[in-house]
């Protein structure tokens, strides 16, 4: 591996000679910066690449090779080792492939003993290294199986944000507050002092932490209202907002206008589908840090903590690195599908269409519609009749819309949808405490019949 990317690197400084040696050639003209249309014609939505500075970035993403593949049969690995808690089920050809994998991804100069105490059984927990990747193999496996929605097929693994680094470069912590901050010409509300959260700019340096961590405030700079009744979105949120907008454009190397049609920020319609994106990824950033990474605090020593004692946190430019998508969109995860489903725990939670054991029935809607159809009706009796043959039955309701749209005007849309089914479900008699309502949901690149649906399932 090492040996194929020194030979790249070698590859890529010729092509930079060249390049420094044909500008001297034309004069002092710096390489043209390229402009590359991404919306309709006239709306001014384009891109800008400067090729002095994509050459190292396409270098900074080639991913290293895959290791030669392993049987997938074979002794498991809870089967073999003693304390394996995430990985029992996979093979234990594949488990030994992917601690080198995890090695060489993380640390390749301690390799294995940057987790496993020298001497030490493999099974101790003496390190906190090891505690905190048990944990990330989890995270990992949660955004591959969860986070469709904005990882696609294409998947992360611990290659995506530590490319052979135990600390990930591109991370963020909260500020402290600036010694100015208190000054006696009144304080700085957080601003004016560059920091690289906000791409360098003079806007609120501690935006993240509204944003993508618990807690999350609302992405809002324009008012519903046109007079400023209600309108709770001042001039100062409108800072906050613009400052994760920096981190979101600077963290990908693209412009405003590859998520935004900028004749109406606010406005979903119009907006490139990158912005639905996107905003999944927002979510998901909050996610990783609180659900996983935020807990872990503890687990790090002292000195990986930052200056108000917060541990190091995920934004879009850890897994992004400045590209628009990680690596330039080549999937990493095809080699290593164990780092793709949750393993350990009983089956995947993949989000697709199939119908699930204890479907009770499936009622479709129109596009953009929450009322029942005929059709509907008559799927709902046969739910119903199902349902009341066995008193130990709940009847869990899952509502879901396709893909395309507002993200927040279609999570009313599936709510309402499974609103419409509960309210027939009680007319028909069904008691309200044997019917569960869960989560309303997007159906990832669905944009056919099937997605517009309500599901109801058999639950205990
Ligand atoms: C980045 C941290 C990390 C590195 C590097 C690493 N491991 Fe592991 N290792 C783990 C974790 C985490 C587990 C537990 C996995 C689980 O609970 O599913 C583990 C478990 C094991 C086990 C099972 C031990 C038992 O009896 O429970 C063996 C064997 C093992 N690793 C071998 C290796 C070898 C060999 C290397 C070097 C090629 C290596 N590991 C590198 C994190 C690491
Ligand atoms: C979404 C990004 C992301 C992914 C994917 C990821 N990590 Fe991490 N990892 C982090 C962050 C952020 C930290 C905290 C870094 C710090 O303290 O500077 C971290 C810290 C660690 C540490 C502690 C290092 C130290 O020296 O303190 C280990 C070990 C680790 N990760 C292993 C893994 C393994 C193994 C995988 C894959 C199964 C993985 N990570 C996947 C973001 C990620
Ligand atoms: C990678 C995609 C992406 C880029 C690049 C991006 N935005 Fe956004 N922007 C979004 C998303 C997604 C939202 C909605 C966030 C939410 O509701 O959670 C948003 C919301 C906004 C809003 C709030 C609109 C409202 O509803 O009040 C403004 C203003 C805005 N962006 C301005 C900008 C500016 C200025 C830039 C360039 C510096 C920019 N954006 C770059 C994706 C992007
Ligand atoms: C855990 C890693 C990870 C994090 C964190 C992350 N992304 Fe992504 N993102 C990906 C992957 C992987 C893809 C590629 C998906 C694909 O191939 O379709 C992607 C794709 C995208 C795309 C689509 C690009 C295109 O041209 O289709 C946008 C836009 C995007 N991300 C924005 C963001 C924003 C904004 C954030 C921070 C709020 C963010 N991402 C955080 C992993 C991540």
């Amino acid at each position: 591996m090492m040996k194929a990317s020194s030979g790249f690197f070698r590859s890529i400084s010729i092509a930079m000679a060249a390049l420094a040696a044909s500008t001297l050639l034309t004069g002092c003209e710096r390489p043209p910066i390229d402009t590359v249309q991404h919306g309709f014609r006239g709306t001014g939505m384009v891109q800008v690449y400067n090729p002095r500075i994509l050459v190292p970035e396409t270098y900074k993403n080639v991913v290293p090779d895959a290791l030669p593949a392993v049987p997938s049969d074979g002794p498991r690995a809870k089967d073999v080792y003693k304390n394996v808690q995430v990985l029992g089920d996979v093979s234990t050809a594949e488990f030994t492939r992917l601690m080198v994998a995890i090695s060489q991804w993380v640390a390749p100069k301690e390799q294995c003993a940057y987790c496993h105490a020298p001497g030490e059984d493999f099974s101790s927990d003496s390190m906190y290294t090891k505690v905190v990747a048990r944990r990330m193999i989890q995270m990992t496996q949660a955004i591959n199986s969860r986070w469709t929605a904005h990882v696609s097929q294409t998947g992360v693994t611990c290659y995506t944000c530590h490319r052979g680094n135990a600390n990930p470069e591109e991370v963020w912590f909260r500020s402290p507050q600036h010694p100015q901050a208190t000054r006696a010409l009144g304080n700085d509300a957080g601003q004016n002092k560059a920091s690289p959260n906000v791409g360098l700019s003079s806007l609120p340096y501690d935006a993240l932490r509204d944003y993508l961590s618990s807690n999350p405030k609302e992405i809002r700079a324009n008012g519903a209202t046109a007079l400023p009744t209600g309108n709770r979105a001042s001039i100062k949120q409108a800072e906050f907002t613009y400052s994760l907008m920096m981190h979101m454009s600077d963290g990908l190397g693209v412009n405003c206008t590859y998520c935004h049609n900028t004749q109406n920020f606010a406005k979903w319609e119009g907006a490139p589908p990158q912005r639905v994106t996107a905003w999944h990824g927002i979510r998901m950033a909050r996610d990783i840090n609180a659900t996983y990474i935020e807990p872990l605090t503890s687990a790090f020593p002292t000195a990986r903590l930052g200056p108000v004692g917060d541990v190091a946190k995920v934004n879009c430019a850890t897994c992004h690195q400045g590209a628009y998508k990680p690596l330039y969109g080549v999937s990493m995860l095809r080699d290593y599908p164990q780092l793709g489903r949750v393993t350990g725990a009983t089956g995947a939670t993949g989000q697709a269409a199939a119908a699930k054991p204890g479907m009770l029935g499936r009622v479709l809607f129109d596009t953009g519609r929450s009322d029942l159809s005929a059709a509907a009706k008559a799927e709902i009796d046969k739910a119903v009749k199902a349902a009341m043959a066995d008193a130990s039955v709940k009847i869990a309701l899952s509502g879901f819309t396709d893909r395309t749209g507002n993200p927040q005007a279609n999570l009313d849309l599936a709510r309402n949808r499974a609103v419409a089914v509960r309210d027939a479900l009680t007319a028909a008699g069904v008691p309200a405490a044997r019917i569960d309502m869960r989560k309303p949901e997007f159906v990832v690149g669905g944009a056919d019949a099937n997605s517009r649906r309500v599901d109801l399932v058999a639950a205990r």
